[in-house]
């Protein structure tokens, strides 16, 4: 059976991007830049990209589009009888550990889009949005109604296939969104207080870098935002035409999703110092600074509205892409339908989601990694270590497992200026970076730097 193929190189890059782009610039990327202190988190953050993430990006889309095939199908096609497509297990185990939680912040979301749509958050509730948003993700019902709705969503798109079911849909939101936060961050700045949100956000305050878990987090935030290590780009490779070229393409969606998290940054940090709010609130953030902001400005409740709808969009177009990683795998292993492999997975997802979601009600004193609760916990064991390990094969693979004139083949870069530093940043940086950053994290860099 022929695989199905992006209608254009424009509808590839549209679903790639809305892969990138969701909850991961807007509400990961300011919580996680907030607990680790603001600018030097973002210098950090910004070099990974560029030396770690964009070069992985190309890598990981290469070796969808040269394998044909899933996460495991790939490497099996490329590599036979090689080990490297258990790299892909690990992957599908990625993307059930993130959509599991995925999908119930991104009900969240629907939730508020819904209180926007019936008038309840057009003027500060009583207690404030802090309390109204602590009482709704405590509550043992409401959130998971929101989740579910959610994962039906998600799956009635991956079933009826990427092509109709996610090409169109991006053209439209993206470039909304888009706007939309360019708007809500010059409104953010023009508020009292908010040189102090955009010193927090643009001026190093270097002694947050002797924080430890600085660096990983920073890396799993790279990982995460890029959607790469997963398998998602991989698959989405897959389905891209020989004919197109994708460095550009590759470049085009890493400097898009970067843009985005930035300007998140600057519409969320102001307000965060303007309302008097702790940058290191946690998951919270958003979910509190921006209906305070929508509550201040003229026409709130249709900003508001506008934004949770084009956030629970964004939201629905990178799941989509968290779920097609399982459904191809499961498809093609087992003949499954397509209907019935994301009606099972999505099922699967859910059920874990309910888990994570009665953790910050009921099971709240659960914990599973140090402090963390189970949202937390899987979010950590999924984006500092799981996506920075796939990303480490990926790089090796290119970098290794290929000759140089098959990695530049696979991935047009035959003819590039830049293919060397490319390839240079894919065999030894990258991998480098990644194995020193473990390394520190569970601190055993400093104890081998000890003994020199
Ligand atoms: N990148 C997506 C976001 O920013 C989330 C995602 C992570 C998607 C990992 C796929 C793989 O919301």
């Amino acid at each position: 059976m022929a695989r199905e193929k992006w209608a254009s190189k424009l509808g590839f890059m549209l679903a790639a991007m809305g892969s990138a782009v969701g909850l991961g610039n807007i509400w990961r990327f300011s919580y996680v830049a907030g607990e680790n202190g603001g600018g030097a988190f973002l210098l950090l953050y910004l070099g990974f990209v560029f030396l770690i993430g964009i070069p992985v990006l190309l890598s990981e889309f290469s070796i969808g589009r040269q394998g044909q095939g899933d996460v495991v199908g790939a490497y099996q096609n490329l590599a036979p009888k090689k080990p490297w497509y258990l790299a892909g297990f690990m992957g599908i185990g990625s993307a059930f550990l993130i959509l599991s939680f995925y999908s119930v912040v991104a009900g969240w979301s629907l939730y508020y889009l819904w209180n926007y749509i019936n008038g309840t958050f057009w003027v500060l509730p009583n207690g404030g949005y802090g309390a109204t948003f602590q009482s709704l993700i405590s509550n043992n019902y409401t959130p998971l109604f929101w989740h579910a709705l959610f994962m039906v969503l998600t799956i009635s798109v991956v079933l009826t296939g990427v092509r109709q079911g996610i090409e169109k849909a991006n053209k439209i939101f993206m470039p909304a969104l888009a706007v939309m936060m360019i708007a809500l961050a010059i409104y953010s700045v023009s508020l009292d207080g908010a040189m102090e949100g955009l010193k927090f956000l643009f001026q190093p305050n270097w002694s947050s870098l002797t924080e430890p878990s600085v660096y990983l987090g920073a890396l799993g935030q790279a990982f995460f935002s890029l959607s790469i290590g997963m398998g998602g780009m991989m698959t989405y490779g897959s389905y891209l035409s020989k004919k197109e070229s994708l460095p550009s393409a590759t470049v085009g969606i890493g400097i898009m999703d970067t843009v985005f998290a930035i300007i998140s940054g600057i519409v969320i940090f102001p307000a965060v110092y303007a309302f008097g709010i702790s940058p290191s609130s946690g998951p919270s953030l958003v979910f509190i600074t921006l209906p305070g902001i929508f509550a201040e400005m003229p026409f709130g409740n249709v900003v508001g509205f506008t934004f949770f709808l084009l956030l629970s969009i964004a939201s629905l177009s990178s799941a989509i892409s968290i779920l097609e990683v399982p459904v191809a795998y499961f498809t093609r292993k087992f003949n499954w339908s397509r209907t019935f492999s994301s009606g099972l997975v999505g099922s699967i997802m859910f059920v874990l989601g309910i888990f994570v979601s009665l953790g910050m009600g009921i099971w709240s004193g659960v914990t599973i990694i140090g402090e963390n609760n189970i949202m937390d916990s899987m979010d950590y064991i999924a984006s500092n270590i799981f996506l920075p390990l796939g990303g480490l094969v990926i790089a090796l693979f290119v970098g290794w497992q290929w000759k140089k004139d098959e990695a530049f083949q696979a991935s047009d870069m035959a003819t590039s200026k830049l293919r060397f530093v490319w390839y240079g940043l894919i065999k030894f940086v990258a991998p480098l970076l990644i194995i020193i950053i473990f390394l520190q994290s569970v601190g055993l860099l400093s104890w081998l730097l000890s003994l020199l």
